[in-house]
């Protein structure tokens, strides 16, 4: 579905995977796109890619983890303009490891990237946002903070955390016209999709034979795409999704919804 973004301003995190599907749609819908990348060759590809389809795409490379690094961004975001409608928090990293084996700084690294980051962003943003009389946030979490696997304690921990400061926030924020939701994504083939499956390929598996088992455990009988993902934060950020606020939305095909058994 595409939703008219024209005269619209987005920041976006994340300059691979889902963010840049979601940044790539909202630029196509006509959105003025601010996206936050901490790899600078990622950013110059997605550069390169919005400058191939004339789009209007400003790469910022930022740690949306660091705090002066996102207040920094926020201040370059208001030096170009005075409000903004849409925020997408799609920056993060999957991490492995059991209460046991989890060291403190790899626990901290987990949370400062995939849930402090979603507040810093909102935080600094805020006032851009709030000036829009009408804006929408999303967080990416992942059904991970539903239900999770072996092996993902950090992870898993941060996502759901995730789920709580979307309610928080959604809760707090609709006296300013701020609607707030979460995604929560099963498998959908990115970067990250591939290094998860590079790291469970043994046997001579490759990941495109690790990618097609992961789809199998979807009821639908695949994994998703960069594109589905965008398509469902364009409708989030969207007039259309106006009475949605503090929910979470999964996007898995079905993988959460069936027993095990
Ligand atoms: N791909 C999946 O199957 C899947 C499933 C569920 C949830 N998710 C979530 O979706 C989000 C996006 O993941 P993806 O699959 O697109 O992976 P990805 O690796 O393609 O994208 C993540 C992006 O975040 C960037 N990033 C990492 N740390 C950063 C930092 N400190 N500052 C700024 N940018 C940083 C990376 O450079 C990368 O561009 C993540 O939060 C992930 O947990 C992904």
């Amino acid at each position: 579905m595409m939703t008219d973004f024209t005269g619209k301003v987005a920041a976006v995190t994340g300059s691979s995977g889902i963010g840049l599907g979601a940044a790539l749609h909202l630029a196509r819908s006509g959105a003025r796109v601010f996206l936050a990348g901490i790899d600078a060759g990622l950013n110059d590809e997605a550069a390169a890619l919005a400058a191939d389809e004339g789009l209007d795409i400003t790469l910022h490379l930022v740690d949306v983890a660091d705090e002066n690094s996102v207040r920094s961004w926020a201040g370059q975001i208001a030096g170009e303009t005075d409000m903004l409608h849409a925020l997408v928090n799609a920056a993060g990293q999957q991490s492995y490891g059991t209460v046991e084996d989890t060291g403190p700084a790899d626990w901290d690294h987990s949370m400062a990237v995939n849930l402090k980051s979603c507040y810093l962003t909102s935080h600094f943003l805020y006032a851009l946002l709030k000036a829009a009389g009408g804006a929408s946030v999303v967080h990416v979490a992942s059904v991970q903070g539903h239900n999770n696997q072996n092996n993902v304690l950090a992870y898993a921990t941060s996502k759901g955390a995730v789920h709580a400061m979307t309610r928080a926030m959604a809760v707090d924020c609709a006296k300013d016209g701020i609607r707030v939701n979460s995604i929560s994504p099963g498998s959908i083939r990115t970067p990250l999709l591939e290094y998860g499956a590079g790291q469970l390929a043994t046997g001579g598996k490759t990941v495109d034979d690790m990618i097609a088992e992961f789809g199998k455990s979807h009821p639908v009988g695949r994994v998703g795409t960069t594109e589905e993902t965008g398509s469902l934060i364009a409708y989030l950020c969207s007039d259309a999704a106006g009475f949605i606020s503090g929910t979470d939305l999964r996007i898995d095909g079905g993988l959460t919804a069936q027993l095990g058994v």
